[in-house]
């Protein structure tokens, strides 16, 4: 039995928009990789929507670095049509006017100190009347290969500045990109050369999960009630089941998903956010340190895999047809799915199993945390016929599409006989809200304008993700095996047999 009959209401009219602290006046942003698929489908897109809603620095010039060899005027009417697609119908042309006059091409090679030494000139001119907000923000839209390279040369021409002692304005911040590194020593390096040149205060890594505003009610739904803080944990919780699948596959970016993978795509960044939302302790205050501080301490606290338990814990798969895209080797071993089980070795989750899978070319886009809770301890209702029938509760948060939560549980079918079934209560974002939050883009945008590092990764929870993945990096594709699955199914059946004896792992969560 299916009900989702209950009505949720809110007080949200879509008028109490609470503006935080406004971005600066003047601000002069480089987007190193300007014309990359970033860049024109997320960056420029978002970018456009700040205009729209009157969210940019007044004074606010974009450079966009590429190594391609152009002229400004081509630049703008590319960003144009790529921007017009993703905004689709209400595209506003004055909007993207005002917009496009603030837009500069630069054209240079990522290697090249004397080409970044032009940029500092370049933009040395631009700033010269605005000697008290000479704000500069480098964001590296690049494949992460380059991040060394833009890093040094960053520092090599002096276009960055140092920290002042007041923490006043006019600063310098960079923003990097995911994946940040391919594993745990590429990333100490990277955090390495980032603190030659700035303080930790001064760099935005991005996981754009966690600007999406039902990753980030993860944490309010869990705080900012009562009613749930008693039962997150091993008394009542059997397991949890985060799912990140995505129904693409990958599309046009063949070359850098070859040497990415699944794992560093989307598992050691994304999954891992949202494992750490939904388990993590209460930070003392939503404040960006006191939240970093807490969520390295859950990392601190998963239980590393042991080389000799990963192939029970972990199955990786391929979809068929990814071979022949173009840019990926035709013996590829890269996995384009992963699902795994992991154990978080702290009071409140010791034994508690927590499966993630994400992958590419399944059945459907789905981001989902799924909170199975223990069965009942005995039935009071009878026979099989009536107590099979009685499922755990499931408490699912929808990350995306279709944003909400649903809480599943067990209800007496009206009739002369004693019959169960499950019905759901259902909230949806759509339903719910007036309004629609920012993108994550947008929101990343702001945040790093504002200088707001909240919702960026710090340098050592970073570093934690990489450590843990370590053993699968180095197991992959040798002792622990690439399966192949059908694309539009769920993944390699191999991953059912992750679940001890629970069925369905990764069917759908009502
Ligand atoms: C990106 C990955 O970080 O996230 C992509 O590189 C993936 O491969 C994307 O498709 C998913 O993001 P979203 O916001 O569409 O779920």
């Amino acid at each position: 039995m299916e009900n989702n009959g209950f009505q949720f209401t809110t007080t949200d009219t879509g008028k109490n928009i609470i503006v935080r602290d406004t971005p600066p006046h003047f601000c002069l942003m480089t987007i190193f990789g300007a014309t990359g698929d970033l860049a024109r489908t997320k960056l420029f897109p978002a970018i456009y929507r700040l205009a729209a809603d009157d969210r940019l620095p007044e004074e606010f010039t974009i450079i966009g670095f590429s190594h391609t060899d152009r002229q400004t005027d081509s630049f703008r009417q590319q960003i144009k049509e790529n921007v017009a697609t993703v905004i689709g119908e209400s595209f506003d042309r004055q909007v993207w006017d005002r917009l496009a006059s603030r837009l500069q091409y630069h054209s240079g090679d990522f290697g090249s100190l004397e080409d970044y030494r032009a940029l500092a000139r370049r933009i040395g001119a631009l700033e010269t009347s605005h000697s008290q907000q000479n704000n500069r923000l480098f964001y590296l839209a690049t494949p992460s290969s380059f991040f060394p390279d833009i890093l040094r040369n960053l520092d090599g021409a002096k276009l960055i500045h140092p920290v002042t002692m007041d923490n006043k304005q006019p600063w310098s911040r960079l923003v990097i990109e995911k994946p940040f590194g391919s594993d745990l020593e590429s990333a100490r390096e990277l955090n390495r050369l980032a603190r030659q040149a700035l303080d930790e205060s001064q760099i935005y890594r991005v996981d754009h999960y966690m600007a999406k505003e039902t990753v980030q009610n993860i944490l309010v739904f869990r705080f900012a009630n009562t009613i749930f803080e008693p039962v997150w944990n091993r008394t009542h919780v059997d397991h949890v089941r985060i799912t990140g699948a995505e129904e693409i596959g990958i599309g046009t970016r063949g070359a850098f998903y070859d040497k990415t993978g699944v794992i560093r795509d989307v598992v050691q960044n994304h999954m891992m956010q949202i494992l750490a939302l939904m388990a993590m302790e209460a930070p003392v205050s939503f404040k960006a340190k006191d939240f970093h501080d807490e969520k390295a301490k859950f990392f601190r606290v998963l239980r590393p895999l042991k080389p000799e338990n990963i192939s029970r814990q972990v199955v990786l798969g391929q979809y068929r047809g990814f071979r022949e895209t173009d840019g990926v080797a035709p013996d590829s071993p890269t996995p384009t799915f992963c699902a795994m089980q992991l154990f978080v070795d702290n009071w409140r989750w010791q034994g508690v199993p927590f499966y993630i899978r994400a992958g590419k070319g399944l059945v459907a886009k789905k981001t989902e945390v799924a909170v199975h809770f223990r069965s009942t301890p005995v039935c009071l209702f009878g026979g099989e016929e009536v107590c099979g029938k009685i499922k755990p509760n499931v408490l699912c948060l929808r990350i995306q599409p279709d944003e909400g939560i649903t809480l599943s549980f067990s209800c007496k079918v009206p009739g002369d006989h004693l019959e169960i079934g499950k019905v759901t209560m259902d909230f949806s974002y759509q339903r719910g809200f007036a309004r629609q939050g920012r993108t994550a883009y947008e929101r990343l945008l702001l945040d790093s304008m504002r200088g707001d590092q909240t919702l960026f990764a710090r340098s050592d929870s970073i570093e934690q993700q990489w450590q843990f993945f370590e053993p699968i990096l180095k197991a992959g594709g040798s002792s622990l095996p690439v399966h192949s699955y059908e694309p539009g199914s769920s993944g390699p059946a191999e991953a059912e047999a992750l679940l001890d004896g629970q069925d369905n792992l990764w069917g759908t969560h009502e």
